[in-house]
């Protein structure tokens, strides 16, 4: 078979580099690797699906046959107008597994052309989420060890600077009256 397409569909919100670990290793084993951003109405994301996009062109510019796009609806329904025949999914941990398995398999039922293929995501990115990202920069803490280089500047933006907590204020101990 040549010329495999595959599709690496997620929130992405917003790309970490987990996620960019698992796109070049993907871009690794097929012609082409489209990734593939949900617009999902019953989310609330910090980045809109269009600057998702954006960020993940920017994040894989170094990775001729990436692409990124957006879709609405069922994944195996956009695999096959764009005629893909993998959709890749990384794995972290186990309890990953669980409900990867169930999207796999209930994928499988409504396209029996299209197979799910699983990567073992780097072991040192197995604690990172978009999730954690945010909570991270929500706080003023460092995400550059975390997000590919374009994200960094975005993600602080969304959140203004968190000052510094202020010491506690020492009082003076209130003079004892006498009786
Ligand atoms: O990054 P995420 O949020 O874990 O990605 C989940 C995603 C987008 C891959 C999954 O929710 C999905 O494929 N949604 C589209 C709807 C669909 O096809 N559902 C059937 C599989 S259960």
């Amino acid at each position: 078979m040549t010329n495999i397409v595959a599709v690496y569909p997620g929130s992405f919100d917003p790309i970490t580099l987990g996620h960019l670990d698992i796109m070049e290793r993907g871009a690794q084993l097929f012609d082409r690797l489209v990734v593939a951003v949900l617009k999902n109405p019953n989310k609330t994301p910090l980045f809109s699906v269009e600057e998702r996009v954006v960020l993940i062109q920017r994040s894989t510019a170094h990775l001729p046959n990436v692409d990124a796009d957006s879709f609405s609806g069922l994944t195996v329904d956009y695999a096959r107008r764009i005629d893909a025949k993998v959709l890749i999914r990384g794995l972290r941990v186990m309890s990953d597994f669980e409900a990867e398995l169930q999207m796999a398999h209930t994928n499988k039922t409504l396209n029996d052309h299209i197979e799910t293929l699983f990567l073992a995501t780097r072991s040192d990115y197995s604690f990172l989420s978009s999730s954690v990202v945010k909570e991270v920069a929500r706080f003023g803490g460092p995400v550059d060890h975390l997000v590919p280089a374009p994200v960094v500047t975005e993600i602080q933006q969304c959140f203004p600077t968190v000052p510094p907590v202020p010491p506690p204020t020492m009082h003076p101990p209130t003079p004892q009256q006498d009786p």
